[in-house]
């Protein structure tokens, strides 16, 4: 995707990395960008604004009025041009202010502003970024949908190594075409996910579960969140948390919650994608109160578990895409095929618990996207978000 004719206003802060903001000025404007560069008080000391005009072919902004001429610089003007605002360097300082609103400098006032989505890549000392604030400032931050683009590891200007360093200008620009490239891809849709096992109970204290652990189901929600989708995400019991705006969350035990939840939300999405370890059985009979142990042996009798995709494969009206997935130990491709049909899903996802490193609690996985023409694509390990990526590619439309 072309960043060509998007406006990118370019926050630089102050830390060491700021050196490197001269070369991601210099890559967007090479790709046809234009960058207006708001810089803060300490950037100036790590980068000259001289330099940053020479490169962006633009005065730098630095503070709320021109000292000489009284001329007033407008964030709010700022907030409305940029198509993307990208902080890089961003220091535990700034992340802090961002995270709380404390509006002290043009770059945050021009932050608060901004009608465009935010990108940040933070920079600083491994025992910064490791700091409980700093990872708390960051979860704050993509709640309110800003993108954060991890540090990487390495040697740091303290000549300490771990994660701190900025990432690098060439990473920085694939991150903005990426973004460009997928955003808007899927606006205006609405995606139905399932995710997570879910717990059939037996009595108060036990339950039939799996191990599934939501990894794969989130990356999805995300990454569908991410392409300007509005997602429905319906969780069974996991410990993973969800940041973006465009996720509505609700959250199930039982494959009884999960099917009431999904039946009610189908009717108004364009696509689902049924990710959840759902239990095929539930006990026939909950016990109210704990089961005592007894010496001899014990039963519990089973009943089937209303089958979820199948039942919105039942209701699924023209235009409605349904993507299943199998998670196989053998005649994988066949049984896969088979639950496909069954279920009227338009594509189904094949993972296998012989491939190591794939299906549950990984955070990778390795699929098989099989569609109903009987077309197979296969896909090597991957991590989770990346697969993510591969299914919504697949099934949902490729990225503009
Ligand atoms: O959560 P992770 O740890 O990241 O692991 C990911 C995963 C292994 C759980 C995921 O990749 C996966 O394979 N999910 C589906 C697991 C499964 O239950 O497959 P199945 O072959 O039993 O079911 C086939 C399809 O029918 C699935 O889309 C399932 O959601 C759906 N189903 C099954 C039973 C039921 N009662 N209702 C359903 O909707």
């Amino acid at each position: 995707m072309s960043i060509k004719g998007k406006h990118i206003v370019l926050g630089i802060t102050g830390s060491i990395a700021a050196y490197k903001a001269a070369s991601l000025a210099r890559l967007l404007i090479r790709e046809g960008a234009e960058v207006q560069v708001v810089i803060t008080p300490s950037g100036k000391e790590f980068i000259t604004p001289v330099t940053l005009s020479a490169l962006t072919g633009k005065p730098v902004v630095s503070e709320f009025f021109t000292a000489n001429d009284g001329t007033w610089h407008s964030h709010v003007d700022l907030g409305l041009w940029a198509d993307l605002m990208l902080i890089a360097p961003a220091t535990a300082a700034t992340l802090g202010k961002m995270a709380n609103g404390i509006a002290d400098n043009m770059l945050i006032t021009t932050y608060l502003s901004m009608k465009a989505a935010v990108m940040v890549a933070p920079a600083m000392d491994l025992d910064m970024f490791a700091h409980p604030s700093t990872t708390r400032n960051i979860e704050i931050l993509k709640s309110y949908g800003n993108i954060i683009i991890e540090p990487a590891a390495g040697e740091l200007a303290s000549h300490l190594i771990g994660k701190g360093r900025m990432e690098e200008p060439e990473k920085i620009v694939e991150r903005v075409r990426d973004f460009f490239g997928k955003q808007d891809s899927l606006s205006k849709k609405k995606v139905l996910i399932t995710v997570g096992p879910t717990y059939e109970k037996i009595d108060p204290v036990r339950f039939i579960g799996n191990y599934s652990s939501g990894k794969m189901g989130f990356a999805l929600a995300e990454e569908c969140a991410d392409r300007g989708a509005e997602v429905v995400l319906i969780a069974g019991p996991v410990s993973l948390s969800v940041s973006h705006p465009n996720i509505k969350r609700i959250d199930v035990e039982s494959a009884e919650e999960m099917y009431q939840a999904s039946i009610s939300e189908f009717p108004t999405v364009d696509a689902a994608i049924l990710c959840a370890a759902v239990a095929d059985y539930r006990p026939q009979e909950q016990a109210k109160e704990k089961i005592k142990r007894k010496s001899d042996e014990m039963q519990i009798s089973l009943v089937p578990n209303k089958d979820i995709a199948a039942s919105l494969g039942e209701i699924k009206k023209e235009g409605q895409v349904m993507v299943g997935f199998a998670l196989e130990t053998n005649n994988e491709v066949e049984n896969a095929i088979g639950k496909m049909k069954k279920k009227k899903l338009d594509y189904i996802v094949l993972n296998s618990l012989k491939d190591s490193g794939a299906g549950f609690r990984h955070d990778t996985n390795k699929v098989s996207i099989l569609d109903e023409s009987g077309n197979k694509t296969d896909f090597p390990l991957k991590s989770k978000t990346d697969v993510a990526k591969d299914i919504i590619d697949c099934c949902l439309g490729r990225k503009k």
